[in-house]
């Protein structure tokens, strides 16, 4: 009830304009058919990017997200991506050493780069030995080290990375990425990783794309599952009119590129009928 009350609180204190199109929505009877259909959805992008550009450049964040994307792990995927030609990023991630049980970068090892043969140089996660400052300035440097030679494309519209994937999930706040409510990275329109110490959720300090980039990318598929998240479903996708939109779900809007949801039963079960295409 709390966070439905801040979500409205929010929504009263928003101004933006309306975003129409809201992307494509996968809604799935279970987490089983979501994980088989996210796996096949990963796997068509990675082969079309080896196809275009040599290389696949896709970013992920933690949670639930990873254990869904297992199917990659298993038959046929395993075999049929092309893995030495993936170059992994985090779309967010906690500063915390590589080791530690809140690291994305453990969870996304032992789940995924434990059992697929992704190149250990092709691995881009954070300094985890410097301050959350020093680690997003060093992990910007290196992303427009590859930029610069076109491991990860460039927007036609921005100077911004234009990564071929990324990969994201919503908190029942509507967070996504390190971007919470009503905080001033919202408004980053510079920087590419920037660095939080006041997470509302633990631990406080992190890296996160900001907003530029993870609008410039090429693809964006936000992975939400669970009741829990079906309010901030609802204002992230269903047309509430135009005071809902600090919301950072409802901000995530590719310029150029292609937003599809993955989301389950009770995650889509507070949309407006209209939205179900089943
Ligand atoms: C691929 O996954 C299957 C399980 O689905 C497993 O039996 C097989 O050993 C894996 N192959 C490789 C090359 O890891
Ligand atoms: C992380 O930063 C420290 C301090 O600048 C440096 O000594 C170390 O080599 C860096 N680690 C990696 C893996 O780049
Ligand atoms: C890189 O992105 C630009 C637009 O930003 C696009 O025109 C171009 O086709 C992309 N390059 C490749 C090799 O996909």
């Amino acid at each position: 009830m709390l966070i439905i009350e801040l979500l409205n609180l929010l929504c009263r204190m928003a101004h933006s304009r309306v975003h129409k199109d809201r992307g494509e929505l996968r809604i799935h009877e279970n987490l089983d058919e979501l994980g088989t259909d996210l796996a096949e959805y990963i796997a068509e992008l990675s082969e079309a990017s080896v196809k275009e550009r040599g290389v696949f450049a896709i970013a992920v964040s933690g949670g639930s997200l990873i254990g869904l994307m297992g199917k990659l792990c298993e038959t046929p995927y395993n075999k049929t991506v092309d893995w030495a030609k993936w170059y992994i990023f985090w779309a967010d991630e906690r500063v915390v050493g590589k080791t530690h049980a809140d690291s994305n970068y453990k969870l996304v090892k032992d789940a995924l780069l434990s059992k697929v043969p992704v190149v250990p140089s092709h691995v881009n996660s954070i300094n985890d030995s410097v301050s959350a400052e020093e680690a997003a300035d060093v992990y910007e440097f290196h992303i427009r080290q590859l930029v610069k030679t076109r491991t990860i494309n460039v927007s036609d519209n921005s100077d911004c990375p234009k990564f071929d994937l990324i990969l994201l999930e919503m908190g029942p706040d509507g967070h996504v990425a390190s971007l919470f409510p009503n905080h001033p990275m919202l408004d980053e329109k510079a920087g590419w990783v920037a660095f939080i110490t006041d997470s509302p959720k633990p631990p406080p300090e992190r890296i996160t794309f900001t907003l530029p980039v993870i609008n410039s990318a090429s693809n964006v598929a936000v992975v939400v599952t669970g009741e829990s998240k079906a309010e901030a479903v609802h204002l992230a996708i269903d047309d509430v009119g135009p005071d809902c939109l600090s919301l950072p779900a409802r901000l995530v809007q590719p310029t150029k590129g292609k937003l599809v949801w993955f989301l389950d039963k009770p995650a889509a079960s507070k949309l407006d009928g209209s939205q179900f295409s089943e």
